[in-house]
């Protein structure tokens, strides 16, 4: 028995046999229960999956563009989230009840979204609201577990995504005198800045320190970054900047808003995963990019691109592990569990969590 079964001993682990399956005959077999299911079937796959996985999509996309699309469609009984769990769980929040979202392997999780949890969020809400009364507007990245969103939606604050971080924090500061903002520090930080809110006026709360980490009143902070990060982004540095202008000064670094603050502003651009497709579909032929996000989506454009320069800021590369851990195989061993009429690894966000998870979604809908 693995150590996942130990720890979570209700999810089934996919049988060890499908890794020795060649892959033209898992593609064949995925293929078959794709055209088998038709319309009932529904694969949505984000920017970061592996290029095995994406060739199987009926939809890609940026976290907001899946949730979007997965909200618009009523007509799958069974959708196979090509992802991480919190996107699944968002997917699940979105749908209708007769449809089951599916997560290919329950170790698809995000370490950032593990960085915030109730317990802290809770004791986090009652020492800064005990400091500053009522003036606070909770606001969680969609990285996050559906219970911080549902905390979120109870105080009436929303959701964001990086392509909408900008709206929905103006539209938070009209709300409120100031704005927590869960559980990624660096996009909140890189946005409130972009809005003109000067670093002075943010300060981090850490959540173990229980504390916020700053010499100010509280009073005069503005923006409350909750302490988390992402590990794969914060593995993008300004000596790689350096490094890549000092080698050809022509090439344009982009840089995803989950990188740190110096990151951001030492780069050319940056924006979100869509942002950054955007940008490179729409350049010349010759252009060059130096891009700061997930390895599989920098490895996709540059081949997606062969009449422009693509390569990744970080020369060593920067995966995402649990992205990653969807793969050809756990796709196939998830459809013939549908096909099989057992499907397995479904993800089910308890309905009074859903509901307060729900709102705080459908206020960033509102605001972009
Ligand atoms: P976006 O898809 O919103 O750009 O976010 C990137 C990400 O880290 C997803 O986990
Ligand atoms: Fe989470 Fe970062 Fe991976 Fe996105 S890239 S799923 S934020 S760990």
């Amino acid at each position: 028995m693995s150590i996942f079964n130990e720890v979570m001993p209700q999810y089934p682990m996919m049988p060890a046999a499908y890794r020795d399956i060649p892959t033209e005959e898992m593609e064949r077999r995925v293929w078959e229960i794709k055209q088998k299911h038709g319309d009932a079937l529904l694969i949505p796959g984000h920017h970061y999956q592996r290029d095995e996985v994406v060739q199987f999509a009926d939809m890609t996309g940026d976290s907001l563009e899946l949730a979007r699309l997965s909200a618009q469609n009523t007509k799958a009984r069974h959708i196979v989230f090509c992802g991480v769990h919190f996107m699944a769980e968002t997917c699940d929040i979105l749908t209708q009840p007769h449809q089951k979202v599916i997560l290919p392997d329950m170790r698809a999780g995000c370490s950032m979204a593990d960085m915030a949890n109730m317990t802290q969020t809770e004791v986090a809400w009652r020492l800064l609201t005990e400091q500053v009364g009522d003036s606070i507007l909770p606001l969680t990245y969609v990285n996050s577990t559906a219970e911080i969103k549902a905390f979120v939606g109870r105080h009436g604050g929303a959701t964001v995504t990086s392509s909408n971080a900008r709206q929905v924090i103006s539209w938070a500061l009209k709300q409120r005198k100031r704005i927590l903002f869960l559980p990624d520090q660096h996009l909140g930080r890189n946005t409130a800045f972009q809005l003109g809110i000067p670093l002075d006026e943010m300060a981090v709360w850490d959540p173990y320190a229980q504390r916020l980490l700053t010499d100010r009143d509280a009073e005069d902070i503005r923006i409350i970054l909750w302490k988390g990060h992402c590990s794969v982004h914060e593995k993008f540095t300004t000596a790689q900047i350096e490094e890549t202008k000092r080698l050809d000064p022509e090439v344009r670094v982009i840089v995803h808003p989950e990188c740190t603050h110096d990151v951001v502003i030492a780069a050319d651009d940056a924006g979100s995963t869509k942002y950054i497709i955007d940008r490179i579909n729409e350049a010349p032929p010759g252009s060059k990019w130096s891009v700061g996000t997930e390895m599989n989506l920098v490895r996709r454009l540059a081949a997606q691109h062969p009449e422009q320069q693509i390569v990744s800021l970080n020369p060593d590369l920067c995966p995402c592990l649990t992205m990653n851990r969807i793969d050809l195989p756990h796709l196939l061993w998830s459809l013939e569990c549908i096909d099989r009429g057992e499907p397995t690894g479904i993800i089910q966000v308890p309905q009074a969590i859903a509901e307060d998870a729900k709102s705080a979604l459908e206020r960033m809908f509102e605001h972009v």
